[in-house]
């Protein structure tokens, strides 16, 4: 059974119950963060609460609770759903307000809700194993505030739809001067000539907990170089690998694009031994 957090209260998920008038199902007024445990110990949780800040800033929502209030409630929860492999979903929204008008309401409280899904142990590194994902393309038609983690995901939920009706499993998202951006649910590096490319952050993209240890990793551990910049189309379609990177997947390698193979259609070495970094070194990022 698993153990949810609602207001200050744990109880199974099943009976946790929020107002139909919550700004978080009427507006999609809310962000949320997607933070693993494996065995117990949370990955990069103190980058997740940052990042949570920012979204919290960018909507102008202000919480009572504090980043160890926050940090308690998440070791609570793990404890309480067994301490296995983990993600724990953690949104807050701007609450229940009695009339829907789309200002914000005055004196009401936010909504705190989590819960935890049990989630796969991550890949080591080798290609055998690895877990890969067939992608499509299309030009990103979300909005221009992706830097939030905004609970409104409609955007995203119809370009995943975009890739699962054409037989793949992710959609490469390309702005209107057809530079990558990221994808439905990851962001996203690629491997030329030996070198390793993602896009810089800005508001059309999530500055993703797991691209950011990517980057730290890569620094820190080998002497590959590494551009974080523009990535056009043409560079994409013609890279030797693709990794998409999420809290969830860490790195993934992307084997299609379009129906064609990234280099030959399998796992690359660049993305082994990346992901064999985050192998060793994920919980040094507390
Ligand atoms: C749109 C989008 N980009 C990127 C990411 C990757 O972010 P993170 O590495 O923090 O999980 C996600 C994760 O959910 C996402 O939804």
């Amino acid at each position: 059974m698993t153990i949810a957090y609602l207001n200050g209260q744990y109880l199974p998920l099943s009976e946790a119950k929020i107002s139909p008038m919550d700004r978080g199902f009427l507006f999609g007024d809310g962000v949320y963060e997607v933070i693993p445990s494996y065995q117990g110990k949370t990955v990069a949780a103190q980058y997740h609460l940052d990042r949570l800040r920012h979204s919290l800033e960018g909507i102008q929502l202000c919480i009572a609770l504090s980043d160890e209030d926050l940090s308690g409630i998440l070791q609570l929860l793990i404890e309480r759903n067994g301490g296995g492999d983990l993600g724990i979903y953690l949104q807050i929204t701007r609450g229940v307000a009695e009339k829907r008008q789309h200002a914000f309401p005055e004196h009401i409280s936010p909504t705190l809700f989590a819960y935890t899904f049990p989630i796969n142990a991550p890949s080591d590194g080798a290609t055998e194993t690895a877990t890969c994902f067939t992608t499509v393309t299309r030009t990103d038609g979300r909005w221009d505030r992706c830097h939030i983690k905004s609970t409104a995901l409609l955007g995203n939920v119809l370009h995943m739809m975009e890739a699962i009706n054409d037989g793949a499993e992710e959609v490469l998202l390309f702005n209107e001067s057809n530079l990558l951006t990221e994808a439905a649910a990851c962001n996203v590096f690629i491997v030329k000539d030996g070198q390793i490319y993602t896009p810089e952050l800005d508001h059309q993209k999530l500055p993703g907990v797991t691209r950011r240890l990517c980057l730290e990793l890569l620094e820190e551990h080998t002497d590959w170089r590494v551009h974080v910049g523009p990535v056009t189309r043409e560079a994409v379609m013609s890279a030797q690998e693709v990794w998409l990177s999420s809290s969830t997947k860490e790195l993934a390698p992307v084997i299609a694009i379009d129906g064609k193979p990234v280099g030959d259609g399998k796992p690359g070495r660049y993305w082994s031994q990346a992901q064999r970094l985050f192998h060793l070194y994920r919980f040094d990022k507390r």
